[in-house]
Parts: C-alpha cells; structure tokens; sequence
C-alpha cells in the first residue's frame, strides 16, 4: 500500500532548537523507515522554514509576512525554540512562537511532566514514588494576552507607567477546563487541580474559579481540587504523588511546568504540544526549553524533549501504537545509561539519536 503521508513544517528557530528538532526529524524518519513493509506504513514530508534570530537580523522580521498563509495547511508544526541575545527575547517570542500560538488558536498546551527510568530525579520520594502528571496550560489568554501598553500617564523620564493586564474570558476558561477534565478521564488517577492566585487576583481568576465549579459538576466521577499557585508550587515537590492532571493559566502553567521537568531531572526532557482541538488549524510540538545559549552549537543538547514532543505528534495524528514505540525508545535509551550532561551523563545529541534509533529497530 502507499504509505499514509504526514506534511510536517519545521522550524527549528535557534540555538539548540536547531539540534533538538534535527535529532527529532531523524528519529521520526527512522521511525518511518520502519513502517515501510508492514500493514500501515507512514512517512514523514517535511519542509523546513528559516525562522528566528538570525532571520530577523538579516530581514528584521522573525518570520515571513505570509508565513501563517505558508503554515496553515500543513499537519503539523515541529518547533525547536525562540531566542538569542542579539534580539530582545519579547520581540522574538512574540514575533514567532505566540504569533503562531495565537492566530491558530492554539488554545490548549498540554505538558507531561514524566519521569525516565536512569535519569535521577532531585525529589528523593521519585525513587519509590510512582510520579507522573501533566500540565494543561491554557494557552490563548491569560497573563500573555499581549494586552497592555508603556508609557502611560504622561509622567515623563524617570516616572514611566506601564500595565500589564491579563485576560479571561469565560470561554476561554470553559474549554480548557473541559479539555482537561476529558483528559483525567483518561487517566488511572482520575483528578484535575486548578491553579489560580484568585486571592489576589479577585477578577479573572474569581472568574476561572466559578467557570471550574460549574464544569466540574459535569464530570461527577472526576475527584477536583483548587489550589493556590504558590502552594501548588510546594505541592509539586512535597506531595506530587497526589497529582494527576493541573490546569492553569498561561503565566502559572509555564512557571510550573518548568518546576515539573525540572523535577523530572532535567528541562532537557520535557515535551509539550500546543493543541488546536478543532484541528482548524495545524497544532505545533515543541519541547519546553528555550534556545540554550549557554550549550547551544557544541552538541550538548538533551533531544529527548524534542523527541517527546514527537511522540506526542503521533498521538495527534491517530498513531497511538508508534507513540508508544518511540516513548519505549526513549525509556529504553535513558535505562541503559545514555545520558547527556543536564542529567549527569556524557553522551552527545548525537549518541543519544543513534540509541534512540538502535532501539526502534
Ligand atoms: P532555556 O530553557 O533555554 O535554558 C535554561 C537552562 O536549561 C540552561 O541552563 C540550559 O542549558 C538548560 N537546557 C535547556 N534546554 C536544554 C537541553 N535540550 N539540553 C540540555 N540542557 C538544556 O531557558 P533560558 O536560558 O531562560 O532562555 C534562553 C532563550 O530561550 C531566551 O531567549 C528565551 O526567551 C528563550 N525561550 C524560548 C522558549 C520557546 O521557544 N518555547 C521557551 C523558553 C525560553
Ligand atoms: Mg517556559
């Protein structure tokens, strides 16, 4: 049969995202390579797009004015990360990866917070401790709905005003909280937390907040709970075993989900997708870290969140079974001690590619 073929754009953007999604496509087209003679075979088209840093300095934009046109009908976007010193990171983030998130709405970014056989984690209950939850990140809204300006009041030098302000809306906070109390369904723990700082902040997140009692009432067989973001942050190193699945708000959900990998051992590991549920628009994977200018260029850089986000592609495309191969792989490569430095071994990206791909066939 002729394989089922998958149009992927890829935008590696800078510093490690250039290694990390090259790594990924290798993985994937290895993965491909192997569906050639079975009963389902599947490849991968991809076309690659120069966007970031280095663009922008040389046409002073981060991507092309028709790119979202170039974007929209593909599968899938593959992203590295955004960043480099040359360019303010507001600029660069703004001008690229929110710019996607946000005109293809984007809405829900789920980030599995998972913990690898061999790689050690800095939280002693993981030893004994089955751990694993996800982050469902509302990713529209928020704390990064853009909405704001500088220079308010007129106060001149020296007495600048800016606001910042953070949008909710009820739909917005609906269909989050739908998608993650679907996905708890789903789930052996079957749990959703809500993270808000509605003590504070009485509007929006009072909003979130009653949005989430009237949901929850749908979903009588999912046990819920409200937490406070900074106690939520204790939680995820004190008692993370009592966590499932911990939706948030844009600005909480990125700080937490950084905590999260990091408790997994590394930023290096984490995966994540930006998900368009309707499927009007393409849904784009990328992993969690930034562009790592520190290790960026000297082959340091851990693949497997790019290869995590990978696997979570897969899944989005209805293939669930090559997911759990390439999620096998990725146990497989970490339990016989392939690590790179973020998580205190001395493997190169390049040897860990070569183990990932050793262990698909
Ligand atoms: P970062 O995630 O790039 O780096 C934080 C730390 O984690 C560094 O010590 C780095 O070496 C390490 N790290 C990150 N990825 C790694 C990997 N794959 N393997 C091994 N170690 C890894 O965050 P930072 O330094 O705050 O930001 C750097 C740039 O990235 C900035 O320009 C920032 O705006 C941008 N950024 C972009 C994101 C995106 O595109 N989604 C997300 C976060 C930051
Ligand atoms: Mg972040």
């Amino acid at each position: 049969a002729a394989p089922r073929t998958f149009r992927i754009a890829a935008i590696p953007a800078d510093g490690v995202g250039k290694e990390v999604v090259a790594a990924g496509r290798a993985v994937l087209d290895a993965l491909a390579e192997t569906s050639k003679n079975s009963a389902a075979p599947f490849a991968f088209v991809w076309e690659e797009f120069p966007w970031g840093c280095e663009y922008y300095e040389r046409t002073g934009t981060m991507m092309d004015e028709d790119g979202l046109e170039r974007l929209k009908d593909f599968d899938a976007i593959y992203f590295g990360a955004v960043g480099w010193p040359t360019v303010p990171d507001h600029v660069s983030l703004w001008g690229l990866r929110l710019r996607i998130c946000q005109n293809f709405d984007q809405w829900a970014n789920v980030r599995p917070v998972h913990f690898l056989p061999g790689v050690q984690s800095p939280l002693r209950k993981a030893d004994d401790t089955e751990l694993d939850w996800v982050v469902v990140r509302e990713n529209s809204e928020g704390e990064y709905a853009g909405l704001g300006g500088r220079n308010l009041g007129g106060r001149g030098p020296g007495g600048e005003v800016a606001v910042q302000s953070a949008l909710f809306t009820e739909v917005g906070c609906e269909r989050i909280m739908r998608f993650a109390f679907d996905l708890a369904r789903t789930r052996a723990h079957k749990k959703v937390s809500s993270v808000t700082k509605s003590n504070a902040q009485q509007y929006g997140m009072v909003l979130w907040d009653d949005v989430f009692k009237r949901v929850a009432a749908d979903y009588p067989d999912v046990e819920t709970e409200s937490v406070l973001v900074d106690a939520m942050s204790a939680k995820f190193v004190l008692k993370p075993e009592d966590l499932s699945v911990v939706v948030a708000s844009n600005l909480n959900a990125d700080i937490l989900s950084d905590l999260g990998s990091a408790l997994a051992g590394s930023l290096g590991l984490a995966a994540s997708a930006n998900l368009n549920p309707e499927r009007r628009f393409p849904s784009m994977f990328e992993p969690v870290h930034g562009s790592a200018p520190d290790i960026a260029g000297q082959g340091l850089a851990n693949p497997i969140g790019a290869v995590g986000s990978a696997a979570l592609m897969l899944e989005h495309f209805g293939l669930p079974d090559q997911a759990a191969r390439l999620n096998k792989a990725i146990e497989a490569t970490t339990a016989a001690g392939i690590l790179t430095r973020d998580v205190g071994g001395t493997a190169t990206t390049e040897d860990v590619i070569k183990a990932l791909i050793d262990a698909l066939a």
